[in-house]
């Protein structure tokens, strides 16, 4: 996993509970890599889940909520690190229709270390999005929580529904729809 996302992790464990909180949750937690994390580092899978793990058990959080709540802060940070993605578009719809075939794919290109997720969009209808995710890592949560980032970006409502989901969690398919009123999902939280 590359080093950005424990970067943004670190933020998010910052602004949510403080620096201090970050500093023992470092402390505390076995992880394999000894040096700090670097924006352009790749790192073990399993020292992200060890960290989401940590604060999960600290404040008794489940560990999907925990993963939604950070995606949705991640957009915040990626959008901003990477403003050439998202500019141009004003509507969560022709963004995410770039996903994988312009955003993952430029990442891949950039950081030829980076795997991330398949997403394939499938334009459904007027107002509507289907995403299909897939991904070994199974972080399915993640990416629910990225669709409200982007939509919170965009200052768009949009309610979103997990159509279907492997039982291991490596695919999931979301209906995004854009002219319903936003499910409690949608609402911030
Ligand atoms: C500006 C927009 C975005 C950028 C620059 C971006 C970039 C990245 C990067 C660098 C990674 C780490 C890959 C690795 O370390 O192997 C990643 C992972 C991921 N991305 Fe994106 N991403 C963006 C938007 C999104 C959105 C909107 C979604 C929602 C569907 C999404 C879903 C994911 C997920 C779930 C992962 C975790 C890895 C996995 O599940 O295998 N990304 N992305």
């Amino acid at each position: 996993m590359k080093g950005i996302v424990f970067n943004i992790f670190e933020r998010f464990v910052q602004q949510t509970w403080g620096g201090e909180v970050w500093e023992d949750v470092l402390d505390t937690t076995e992880l394999i890599t000894k040096d700090p994390f670097v924006g352009p580092g790749d790192y073990p899978d399993a020292d992200m889940f060890a960290l989401v793990a940590n604060i999960c058990a600290r404040y008794e959080l489940p560990l999907p909520a925990a993963l939604r709540t950070f995606g949705r802060f991640a957009f915040a940070e990626l959008s901003a690190a990477t403003p050439q993605f998202v500019a141009g578009f004003s509507h969560p719809k022709p963004f995410l229709l770039t996903l994988g075939d312009i955003v993952h794919r430029d990442v891949k290109k950039l950081y030829p270390a980076a795997t991330p997720p398949e997403i394939d969009a499938i334009d459904s209808g007027p107002d509507r999005l289907r995403l299909v995710y897939a991904s070994k890592r199974g972080l399915g949560e993640l990416a629910y929580g990225l669709i409200e980032g982007v939509s919170d970006h965009f200052k768009t409502p949009c309610q979103i529904s997990v159509a279907d989901r492997t039982a291991d969690d490596t695919r999931w398919v979301f209906d995004l729809d854009f002219a319903a009123p936003p499910n409690s999902a949608g609402v911030a939280g």
